[in-house]
């Protein structure tokens, strides 16, 4: 794909320059300063995101020799969703992965766009915008907001979980269903009669248990490795919205690295990244089959139908978005998504 090969060949260039330097005894690295990349997310290490953060850690400790240290806080161990882009500006953590959805209260609405109902109909469809210009161009807003934006990450779709099935419209109506701290999915709960509930993803499962919130909309993975099956005996397929990650890091940080330092994570993250997108739907899959199988769960699975009565329902939001973030990015995001 054209997209693909400037960044294919830029890949490679940085290749030979950190095997130059270490081919000739790493002259330009000896004496370097040891460089600590903490890297914070919210999710198991069982995910897309774990995952692709796991083979990061790995790649970047086997060319940096040790030098060069990621240490991995998932679930939320180190920051959650309410503090962790404070702690990046504050340099308490050196990278992040947050879902699209919480960029927008961070301030670059835009990112918001993902989160429209019924957008994209697959993963496919979703990379003709992440791995394009439409997404390059949204990476670079990130600069607005003290972050450098380093790439996209797929988790899925969501399907949405409860006590009861939600079949129809008129099933969420007077719900309170947790969602993330993006005006797009308040927006979307509210058209369907529901309340929205915005809770860090890390109180999500406790909110469940106490009564909090009724319901709540994730991808399989997360659905499962948070243990959410235990809570929530029906679980919808809805399919009706898209959950990805930008991985990011605070531009202090990364102009702190030195050339050969920032070339070799940045490809290490280029690979991860790559991995994880390529686990991404053998993950969701096999989630899938194992949440088939938990005793006490349900799965609903929606007719042609009934999908479109929820789509049609929540066209408005889609029209909303125009109107207040941009008609001119979701016309760019349409068309990347049918240039396929
Ligand atoms: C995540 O996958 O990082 C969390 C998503 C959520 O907050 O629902």
């Amino acid at each position: 794909m054209s997209v693909e090969r400037p960044s294919s060949l830029l890949c490679a260039r940085r290749r030979l320059l950190v095997a130059a330097c270490a081919a000739v005894g790493a002259p330009a690295l000896a004496g370097a300063p040891p460089v600590l990349l903490r890297f914070s997310h919210v999710v198991a290490p069982d995910t897309p995101k774990g995952q692709m953060a796991l083979r990061f850690q790995a790649l970047v400790h086997q060319r940096g020799g040790g030098r060069i240290r990621v240490e991995l806080y998932p679930d939320s161990q180190l920051w959650g969703d309410d503090d962790e882009m404070e702690a990046l500006r504050l340099g308490a953590v050196e990278m992040l992965a947050p879902s699209l959805s919480k960029f927008g209260m961070a301030g670059v609405p835009e990112f918001e766009v993902f989160d429209l109902p019924y957008l994209f109909a697959d993963l496919a469809q979703v990379r003709r915008v992440t791995q394009g210009a439409v997404g390059r161009g949204l990476l670079e807003r990130l600069a607005r907001q003290q972050m450098r934006g380093l790439g996209f990450l797929d988790n899925g779709f969501k399907q949405m979980s409860a006590r009861r099935a939600l079949r129809t419209p008129a099933d969420y109506r007077g719900l309170r269903v947790r969602v993330q701290a993006s005006r797009v999915l308040g927006e979307q709960m509210r058209a369907l009669g529901a309340q929205p509930v915005v809770l860090p993803f890390g109180e999500t499962q406790r909110a469940l248990a106490s009564g909090v919130v009724d319901a709540a909309e994730n991808p399989p993975s997360n659905f499962l490795t948070q243990g959410l099956a235990a809570l929530q005996p029906h679980l919808t397929l809805t399919q009706h919205g898209y959950l990805g990650y930008a991985v990011v890091t605070h531009p202090r940080f990364w102009e702190s690295l030195s050339r050969v330092d920032r070339a070799l994570v940045d490809d290490a993250l280029a690979e991860a990244l790559a991995h994880g997108n390529r686990l991404a739907e053998a993950l969701d899959r096999q989630a899938l089959a194992t949440l088939r199988q938990t005793p006490g769960l349900r799965l609903h699975a929606l007719g042609a139908a009934e999908r479109e009565a929820l789509r049609r329902h929540l066209r408005p939001v889609v029209d909303g978005f125009g109107r207040s973030v941009g008609a001119g990015l979701l016309r760019d995001v349409q068309r990347a998504i049918g240039s396929g």
